[in-house]
């Protein structure tokens, strides 16, 4: 007999289900989408100043230019006028701009190019105002979108003065552009009874359905969003998708007529915010060995003109100011600095990320006063098992990796050796110098507003073939949502990954959804539509019990069989008999995260329910000249849990890495003093390329890696923790540049690492010498 291969579809590598879609050119997109007869595009008019009041709007040369079919304006919105998704402060059209960039009005017109002319013909008149562009003027003048917030732990000025070194010391990390490949993009088709489809490129379409429905003053269940897939979000799409959803929407409502709106690359960027740049300043006391004794911070962040997401941003860079480190005493001041400039939002870390970079920059700073290797420092300040594992929120850790990963990858890259042969490189060369650095990540997973770790199905088995169509709240955004989805289920019915099909993310299938974010979507989406499966496979066993006299029989579902205790059938033939005695083969499915709480106000509690390591080690070359620099080497050690699809999950790993590495090195958002963005196209701003790339990249998922909570497979998320070993590179740039002053100094050096901050820090290193 031929031996049928066990399927499994888990911990399998597979390609993404759209891999080959993707590639080819067939995968549809928002703009994709067919239009109907008389669709119209649309163009936002936007304020040419970060700081006015709009005096007069005067459109009448817009409305009379080529092809314009009608203009919106504040006007035109019944209900709020506002698109802030936890606080107000995001107005759709402002009676006064806080940003240069900000929407005043929009057009709908017979093409997407004729919009875009007609938006230049408005009159503006403003009275302007004087803009707050940086943190620190915002610090200056106490500008701040929502209330500051100090946290404690233990006695950090006692510590620090009853410390055998101290330093002081201050450090910025940089804005960076979400820059996904497709843009903002919506199409709304008007419905019979004032009812719209919207068809939007979101991570979020239950909070795109909310706040149109707020907009035009109608209920919820009058508005349905759907999207398929996003090309890119990377948290740009968490909530700054919406005021692009919301003015389609009114376009759509004043014309009865489909709109488009598509929007340009320059607009698009300057219409939206970034990742936040924090500026820190630290006072830190420590041991002969370089073991922290006591920490105190002041992190300070431009949250741009809004709230938006920046009170759960900055409460995710307090949670990650540790990295992987234990703090026995700390005291950090956060301020959220309000600025005259786009609201800055959610950006992959969330940051946590730019909260690591400051105790990573500490750490640094610690190494080099001691004149020890980083590495070692790092390693003594760890977390431990059996104690100092409680974090400086009290929550304990119980799934602490982080030395295994720490240890495993330096001897897996031959740091040790390879340091040594830098060292004599760098006393051989003149001009170009290396650097190497190892730096471990430890994030938190899970949303830290509590609510919104919860997840719902639906999941319905067709009678007639058997395949299985599976819809949730998850956001395909090229991270492999779907597909993992796809995976769970195949293995749960024991079918075929053919026989699955994940169907488009829709507010009428799937009611009250989170974003897609902060790494959760499979964990929570993926066990979500497993109880789904769970009850249909209850209403199966209950039938096979009644009809066939079987005790107790629990379905092994298994190669297109369920086994019944003593009874097998084809899949197919179950599903046609189920129905046939009218079963349901359908179910919806819930799922809420166990064990977590966090109680806000005095900043302790369990706010994740576990968290992923990774660790590594990346090896650069500067030009000394120029401040022009390369990764010649990166080995990245990563823990997935037990991977659900490891090809998946290594393609977040190698992608997450390259896109930090962008963030700490070459992506440099500016803008004028009057507030004005100057770096809104990809030739005024560098995202990394191919020929970026480590030239040798060495990329691991942890062997040993194992979820040790319930975790759907005991997987472990990918999605943002491993851009944050992209950290090793800026420290090995850092290394480099202190093989200038023959490691004697500590090189102040600020994020990004452009060629421009590396020289000025090799020249202020050498004045120094
Ligand atoms: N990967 C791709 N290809 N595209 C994306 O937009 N977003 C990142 C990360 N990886 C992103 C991505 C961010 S910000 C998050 S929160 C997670 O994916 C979201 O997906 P997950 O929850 O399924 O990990
Ligand atoms: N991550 C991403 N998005 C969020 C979070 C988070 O922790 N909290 C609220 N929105
Ligand atoms: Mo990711 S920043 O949580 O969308």
């Amino acid at each position: 007999m031929l031996k049928v291969k066990k399927e499994n579809f888990i911990n399998e590598k597979r390609p993404h289900e759209s891999g080959a879609k993707h590639v080819s050119g067939r995968a549809n997109y928002t703009d994709d989408i067919p239009e109907l007869p008389g669709t119209l595009y649309s163009a936002i008019g936007w304020s040419k100043k970060a700081h006015a009041i709009i005096k007069k709007i005067n459109l009448d040369k817009v409305i009379k230019s080529e092809g314009v079919i009608t203009v919106v304006t504040s006007n035109d919105i019944e209900g709020r006028n506002d698109v802030g998704p936890v606080y107000d402060g995001d107005p759709i059209f402002p009676e006064k701009a806080e940003y240069y960039g900000q929407p005043l009005f929009a057009v709908a017109a017979s093409t997407t190019e004729l919009a875009r002319k007609a938006v230049l013909k408005a009159k503006i008149t403003y009275k302007t105002l004087k803009p707050i562009t940086t943190i620190k003027e915002a610090l200056k003048k106490k500008s701040y979108v929502l209330k500051e917030k100090v946290i404690k732990k233990g006695e950090a000025l006692k510590a620090i003065e009853n410390s055998a070194s101290r330093l002081k010391g201050n450090f910025t990390t940089g804005s960076q552009e979400h820059f996904a490949l497709e843009g903002q993009t919506a199409f709304v088709i008007p419905q019979e009874d004032y009812d719209f489809k919207v068809f939007s490129s979101t991570q979020h379409p239950s909070e795109t359905q909310q706040i149109i429905a707020k907009m035009l003053n109608q209920k919820s269940n009058t508005i349905t969003v759907e999207t398929r897939r996003i090309g890119g979000g990377f948290g740009g799409k968490e909530t700054q998708s919406f005021i692009f959803a919301a003015i389609c929407t009114l376009l759509a409502k004043k014309t009865k007529r489909p709109v488009k709106l598509r929007m340009d690359r320059d607009d698009d960027i300057i219409i939206t915010g970034k990742r936040h740049d924090f500026y820190s300043e630290y006072e830190v006391g420590f041991d002969e060995l370089g073991v922290i004794k006591g920490l105190k911070l002041k992190l300070a962040s431009r949250c741009g003109a809004s709230p938006d997401l920046s009170g759960a941003i900055n409460e995710r860079a307090l949670l990650h100011i540790d990295n992987a480190y234990y703090l026995e005493n700390i005291l950090v001041e956060n301020y959220l600095c309000k600025t005259n400039t786009a609201s800055n939002t959610a950006f992959r870390g969330f940051g946590g990320n730019q909260g690591m970079m400051v105790i990573e920059n500490i750490i640094d700073h610690i190494a080099n006063s001691l004149k020890k290797d980083s590495a070692e420092i790092r390693r003594r300040n760890f977390y431990q098992k059996k104690k100092k594992n409680i974090t400086h929120y009290n929550m304990k850790i119980e799934d602490n990796v982080i030395q295994e990963i720490f240890d495993q990858l330096l001897k897996s890259s031959n740091y040790k050796s390879r340091k040594l042969n830098i060292k004599k490189f760098n006393q051989e060369n003149k001009y170009i110098k290396k650097g190497i650095s190892i730096t471990p990540v430890k994030f938190g997973i899970s949303f830290t507003t509590w609510h919104l770790n919860q997840a719902g199905a639906l999941v319905h088995i067709y009678c007639n073939d058997g395949s299985v169509n599976v819809n949730t709240g998850a956001i395909e955004m090229g991270q492999g949502t779907y597909t993992k989805i796809a995976q769970l289920v195949a293995h749960e019915l024991g079918l075929p990954f053919s026989k699955v099909k994940v169907s488009s993310t829709r507010t009428d299938k799937v009611p009250n959804t989170s974003a897609s974010a902060a790494s959760s979507t499979t964990d929570l989406n993926g066990a979500a539509a497993l109880n789904a499966i769970s009850k249909i496979k209850m209403n199966l066993a209950t039938y096979v019990k009644r009809k066939y006299k079987i005790k107790n029989a629990e379905g092994i579902y298994e190669n297109g069989n369920v086994k019944f205790k003593g009874k097998i059938f084809k899949f197919n033939s179950l599903i046609k008999e189920a129905y046939l005695n009218r079963v349901s083969l359908s179910s919806s499915g819930f799922y809420a995260t166990p064990k977590i709480h966090f109680d806000k106000k005095n900043f302790k509690g369990r706010p994740f329910l576990y968290f992923s390591y990774g660790a590594a080690v990346s090896e650069v070359m500067i030009d000394v000249l120029t401040g022009e620099n390369k990764i010649i080497r990166a080995d990245i050690l990563h823990d997935a849990g037990k991977a659900i699809n490891p090809s998946i999950e290594l393609g977040q790993i190698e992608g997450g890495f390259v896109q930090g590495a962008g963030w700490l090195t070459m992506e440099e958002v500016n803008w004028k003093s009057n507030g004005e963005l100057t770096t809104h196209s990809p030739s005024t701003y560098k995202i990394p390329a191919v020929s970026d790339m480590p030239e040798k990249f060495n990329v691991e998922i942890f062997k040993h890696g194992k979820n040790i909570e319930n975790v759907i497979n005991k997987s472990k998320t990918t999605g943002e923790p491993p851009l944050m070993n992209a950290m090793s590179v800026f420290f090995a740039i850092k290394n480099a540049i202190a093989s200038v002053g023959n490691y004697t100094l500590n090189p102040h050096l600020d994020a990004p690492a452009t060629p421009e901050r590396i020289l000025m820090s090799i020249n202020n290193l050498k004045r120094k010498i």
